[in-house]
């Protein structure tokens, strides 16, 4: 049996709703296929863009939309994706699989898919092969409401009045495929470019800077002495592997329990990552004005049999539930000063909520724990604590429970619960601190450890009922049993008295 204890009277900090954000880059099936089909297409879509995939991102609100890239964003020239389509220039995709980018999805329809969606674009520009000038262009061209010759184009193009644009990223993974700079030579390289990058008329831009590579923590350290001061946010990436080394992946299927613990146990790395860069971050911004963002996190695995290996297709079991169920309560956690997530990718990349093969989308089990936590969006964090036990293969161990809670603005108390034992349910008794609560709905996706959704069995894994719930009359007391390989939100309703 192991203590679960949430004090509903200690409110921490609003969860920002943009943790739940998604990433989307120029790579295999993400763009093209998975959101870009054209107007000509026999798919369903609104303007080339797939009305099911809109849909199933509606139904998990999601705030917030990364892209062009990822490594891509550093080779994308945005003025070859806009205007004519047939006129436009074509390119080589370099990074990922060699392949021809004919740029007939570009800043204008990029920005129609996140107005159909109804979430927010988050543009990463190019420092690695761009030039200032490009940059500074490009904020002109989607923000600029005047008259000049950026904004004229603009309105050439169809789109008469700017759009809001809050979220600019100045180059992505600057110490690798962005350039391979020092964090020296960037932090000196984004004061430059960001600069340039205006705000028009009541655009307010919120300026990013690229932050480091997983535990890389003198990037911080440099990157916030020298530029900290000129930027609202830098970020961090940290990719879950199994192998023991970062080149050697493991398949994302057909796995022993050794690798179920190997993925968890890297996953909970994120959470001390995350501690230390802030530590760092503090020194030079002891007001906290400066925000991380987690923009490229989830597993990565080898590529699905046959598949191109610069396309980065993998499958998403229940462990990748876990994955996401783990990450995305150390986020609430830290909502305080994480400021915005985004899992890689949406699409049919590395750690997708969606898959999609012609006409057909299915729902991976990542998608069904983003469904779960969305009421955590825009709610209030509380204090919570959990007993736990360490279990696992050495050098591998993780605790067997995993939580985060937070209180919506109707009120309602919502707990989400991993169990990541792979085969022992565990035993919770639960104390709720504060007015007393009944039980309203209790949800879990789970199953065993290795279950997956496929085209043609699309709802093998799937949001259920959790009927091992019971709440005492007290209203203060609440059993819960939670089955192994499970993700579960409990929500409960504060009693009227
Ligand atoms: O998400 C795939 C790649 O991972 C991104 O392009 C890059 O930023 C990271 O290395």
């Amino acid at each position: 049996m192991f203590h679960y204890v949430v004090n509903t009277y200690h409110r921490k900090y609003t969860i920002r709703p943009e943790i739940y954000g998604n990433f989307s880059e120029h790579l295999g099936r993400c763009i093209y296929g998975g959101i870009y089909v054209g107007e000509d297409s026999p798919i369903p879509n609104q303007k080339g863009i797939r009305t099911d995939v809109v849909q199933a991102l509606r139904k998990i609100h999601l705030p917030v939309l990364r892209w062009p890239g990822g490594c891509f964003a550093d080779e994308y020239h945005w003025k070859d994706g806009i205007g004519e389509k047939k006129l436009r220039k074509k390119m080589v995709n370099t990074h990922w699989g060699g392949v021809v980018e004919d740029n007939s999805f570009g800043t204008h329809e990029f920005m129609e898919f996140c107005r159909q969606v109804g979430c927010q674009p988050y543009i990463n520009g190019n420092v690695g092969s761009g030039t200032v000038e490009e940059m500074q262009q490009w904020i002109e061209y989607m923000t600029f409401d005047g008259q000049s010759p950026m904004s004229q184009l603009r309105r050439e193009n169809g789109q008469e009045q700017p759009w809001k644009l809050k979220y600019f990223g100045v180059g992505n993974e600057n110490w690798g495929c962005g350039g391979n700079m020092r964090p020296e030579f960037y932090a000196d390289t984004y004061r430059r470019y960001a600069t340039y990058l205006r705000n028009f008329g009541d655009n307010k831009l919120y300026k990013i800077a690229c932050g480091p590579n997983s535990d890389d923590y003198n990037w911080t350290e440099q990157l916030m002495k020298i530029a900290g001061k000129y930027c609202n946010a830098i970020t961090m990436h940290y990719y879950t592997n199994g192998g023991d080394a970062w080149n050697r992946k493991v398949p994302a299927t057909g796995f022993d329990q050794e690798y179920w613990y190997r993925m968890l146990h890297n996953t909970l790395k994120m959470d001390e990552m995350i501690t230390k860069h802030l530590q760092i971050m503090d020194r030079y911004d002891p007001e906290h004005k400066v925000d991380l963002i987690v923009d490229e996190w989830g597993s990565w695995y080898q590529v699905e049999p046959g598949t191109n290996p610069g396309f980065l297709y993998q499958q998403n079991t229940i462990r990748d539930a876990l994955i996401a169920g783990i990450n995305l309560n150390i986020f609430n956690k830290h909502s305080d000063r994480i400021a915005m997530a985004n899992i890689a990718q949406m699409v049919n990349v590395l750690q997708a909520v969606i898959l999609t093969e012609g006409e057909k989308m299915i729902l991976t089990p990542t998608y069904h724990v983003f469904d779960l936590y969305q009421v955590h969006q825009n709610a209030t964090l509380v204090d919570s604590w959990m007993e736990t036990k360490e279990i696992g293969p050495e050098g591998f161990t993780c605790p067997n429970l995993h939580e985060s809670a937070s209180i919506g603005q109707d009120d309602t108390l919502h707990l989400t619960l991993c169990n990541l034992s792979a085969d022992q349910k565990a035993d919770i008794e639960t104390t709720l601190v504060g007015e007393g609560y009944q039980l309203k709905e209790a949800l879990m996706v789970g199953g065993n450890m290795g279950d997956y959704n496929t085209f043609e069995q699309p709802e093998a894994v799937t949001v259920k009922p959790l009927t091992s719930c019971r709440m005492k009359e007290n209203g203060r007391e609440l059993s819960i049993t939670l089955p192994p390989c499970t993700v579960a939100r409990i929500s409960l309703a504060p009693v009227q008295r």
